[in-house]
């Protein structure tokens, strides 16, 4: 029985050899299947459930995913991928217990927005209330007259939520003495997001604790009944410098001064999982990877990027492109960016700005074809392809939408395997694979550079 096994498996691997000739679009897209893009989705599922629940910058649940991406790109594609990791660092921010603690002992709800600062521990802060007024229509609290007159020194500042930046709030309750603030949400209920007050704003905030409307004006009642009405918020959080990685891979094969590149970020909030936000384009430019890497005779380099700390404020892929001389830039012929491609109620999106050239219609024109209405918008500065933009080099993107009605689970812990719509998944994969593949043999329709950028046109 050994000889015929041997026999077949040489004439499988000639006939494979024989495929392994030009990428086409066609051949990218049906390299790609769904099967396998569940296989990468389960790896990182896995990885987040291992790991506390989360993939992001930061934790072993990033490190971990990095880990997965690089066994494939340093072990089995090795022979035609080259590899590097990126490393940078920056601000990790994570709240381990927050507490509000009313006039009666009594528990509150309460939501710890991102890089919310520290009380002194292990008591918290224990202070008298003080109100503030409240303008739903320029916003409670945003503005420096609001603030006139208040005198919140040695007190918890009661402010309601809305209109301006959280930490815009907590600036001028820090400037009028407060020792901390209790933000009530504007909208009933305990369903409510989490800010972030921004890293750029670290040590020059108040601590905070985010209340329901509901237990605010309570309070509210409280104190124009002139009661003294004395809270307890204790915040537990840690902010400290943290390396993170990209990883950038390329192949061997093209020329080396016209790459062709498609990005995703790897890392996830520390809400959940991050399944479809961005597993969902990590495991699409994966797949591609794994095609693209069985063809030769391909013009132009292709290059991956996987960047970390996208949600932290697109670190990776600014730290990236900023490192890019412009001769580097120069030679980054195009730049294709998914993030949150499977979303479980998808729209299909096209973003560009004035400088994209054919890559939306290559992605259109396959959408289409496979009866899906195309929606197109303007880049937002929203995601990793911002670098590019701003370094003028020609970007499209595709995005299946964020937040209800589109993805309900957007940023939280239920953004796993059964956040995906598995048919919009595919299709934008195999999308990307067929716009990358056409780039990779021709520049037809790509522009140049445009060094002179105005990101509102
Ligand atoms: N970058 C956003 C996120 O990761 C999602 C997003 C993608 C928003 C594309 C706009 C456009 O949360
Ligand atoms: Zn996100
Ligand atoms: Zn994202």
């Amino acid at each position: 029985m050994k000889f015929p096994m041997v026999a077949a498996s040489v004439l499988l691997l000639a006939s494979a050899r024989v495929a392994a000739e030009l990428l086409t679009a066609d051949k990218a897209e049906a390299d790609i299947n769904t099967v396998e893009l569940q296989r990468v989705l389960w790896n990182l599922n896995k990885i987040a459930r291992d790991n506390g629940g989360t993939r992001a910058f930061g934790t072993p649940g990033y490190k971990a995913s990095l880990d997965f991406v690089l066994e494939r790109l340093q072990k089995r594609f090795a022979r035609e991928l080259d590899t590097f990791v990126q490393p940078f660092t920056w601000t990790f921010d994570q709240t381990l217990n927050i507490s509000v603690t009313g006039p009666e002992g009594e528990n509150v709800f309460v939501v710890s927005p991102q890089y919310n600062p520290a009380t002194p521990l292990p008591g918290g802060i224990t202070a008298s209330l003080i109100n503030t007024p409240v303008n739903d229509a320029t916003g409670s609290m945003c503005i420096e007259s609001q603030w006139d007159g208040i005198d919140a020194t040695g007190k918890l500042a009661l402010v309601k939520r809305g209109t301006c930046a959280v930490a815009d709030k907590l600036k001028f309750a820090k400037a009028h003495g407060a020792l901390g603030v209790i933000l009530y949400n504007q909208l009933p209920g305990t369903d409510y997001p989490t800010p972030t007050l921004g890293a750029e704003n670290i040590g020059q905030l108040v601590p905070v604790g985010i209340i329901p409307l509901e237990v605010g004006n309570a309070w509210i009642d409280r104190l124009k009944a002139n009661e003294n009405v004395v809270v307890n918020l204790l915040v537990d959080a840690i902010s400290e410098q943290r390396e993170s990685w990209n990883i950038i891979s390329e192949t061997k094969a093209g020329d080396p001064n016209k790459v062709v590149m498609v990005g995703a970020h790897l890392d996830s909030v520390q809400a959940g999982p991050g399944i479809n936000d961005d597993g969902s384009g990590t495991a699409a430019i994966l797949e591609i990877a794994g095609s693209v890497k069985k063809y030769k005779g391909f013009p132009h380099k292709i290059r991956f990027g996987w960047w970390g700390a996208e949600e932290n404020g697109l670190i990776g892929s600014s730290y990236y492109t900023a490192k890019l001389s412009p001769a580097e830039a120069d030679k980054i012929k195009y730049y294709f960016n998914y993030d949150m491609i499977g979303s479980p109620f998808p729209k299909y999106e096209i973003s560009s700005y004035n400088n994209s050239g054919i890559g939306p219609k290559l992605l259109q024109d396959y959408l289409v074809s496979k009866g899906k209405t195309v929606e197109f918008s303007d880049f937002d500065g929203r995601s990793d392809y911002a670098g590019f933009v701003n370094l003028g080099i020609p970007v499209a993107a595709l995005f299946t939408g964020a937040d209800a009605p589109w993805d309900p689970c957007y940023h939280q812990a239920c953004d796993d395997l059964d956040n995906i719509n598995w048919e919009a998944l595919t299709i934008n994969a195999k999308a990307a694979a067929r716009a990358l593949a056409v780039v990779a043999n021709s520049l037809e329709g790509v522009p140049p550079r445009l060094l002179a950028i105005r990101v509102s046109d």
